[in-house]
């Protein structure tokens, strides 16, 4: 089964086209580099509304079938910051973890790490995980948590997903 991956960025600026969204790009390109599954990428940017996030999480969620979306931005404090509380509304299940590890690591590049309030969450066979919109946050955020995405999506009954262990590793307990 050919894995769908949607990337949702949240920006005012750049939906406006005043700036050029380099986070999102930058989440299909590091994941193009890891996964050696097939995987069809979902890309929209959108401004930081509520209810247009909640919308769109939904139709990449329950209509387009995405089995993993990744978000990117809106998860600070300032006012128009709404992309957690969207995340939030949307899922079943939350998954503190993936948003714990993300802001202890990234402690290690940055002090400003804790205005993030990055969470994960489960809606029917989604994973949906918030990243920041710093473009050199992808990685920083990505590369400490993706190791459980793959046995994560398992558990809920998404496509499976194969990396390439030479540049990030899935770990996946043996069952017993
Ligand atoms: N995390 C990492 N790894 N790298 C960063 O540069 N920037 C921080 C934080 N987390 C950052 C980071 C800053 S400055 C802010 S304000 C918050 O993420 C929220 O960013 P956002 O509102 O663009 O999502």
């Amino acid at each position: 089964m050919k894995a769908k991956i949607g990337i949702l960025t949240l920006s005012d600026r750049a939906s406006a086209g005043i700036y050029e969204d380099k986070s999102g790009v930058a989440i299909k390109d590091i994941l193009s580099q890891w996964l050696t599954s097939e995987v069809e990428f979902k890309y929209q940017v959108i401004p930081d509304e509520f209810d247009q996030i909640v919308s769109n999480l939904k139709n990449m969620c329950d209509d387009i079938k995405c089995d993993l979306i990744l978000t990117t931005g809106g998860t600070g404090p300032a006012r128009r910051d709404v992309t957690p509380e969207a995340t939030e509304a949307v899922c079943d299940k939350m998954m503190p973890g993936f948003g714990e590890l993300m802001r202890s690591t990234s402690l290690k590049y940055v002090p400003t790490a804790i205005l993030s309030r990055q969470t994960a969450g489960i809606r029917g066979k989604t994973l949906i995980i918030n990243l920041p919109g710093q473009p050199k946050a992808i990685k920083e955020c990505l590369e400490p948590i993706f190791p459980a995405v793959p046995y994560c999506l398992d558990l809920i009954g998404a496509a499976y997903l194969q990396t390439d262990e030479s540049k990030i590793k899935a770990f996946r307990p043996k069952k017993k």
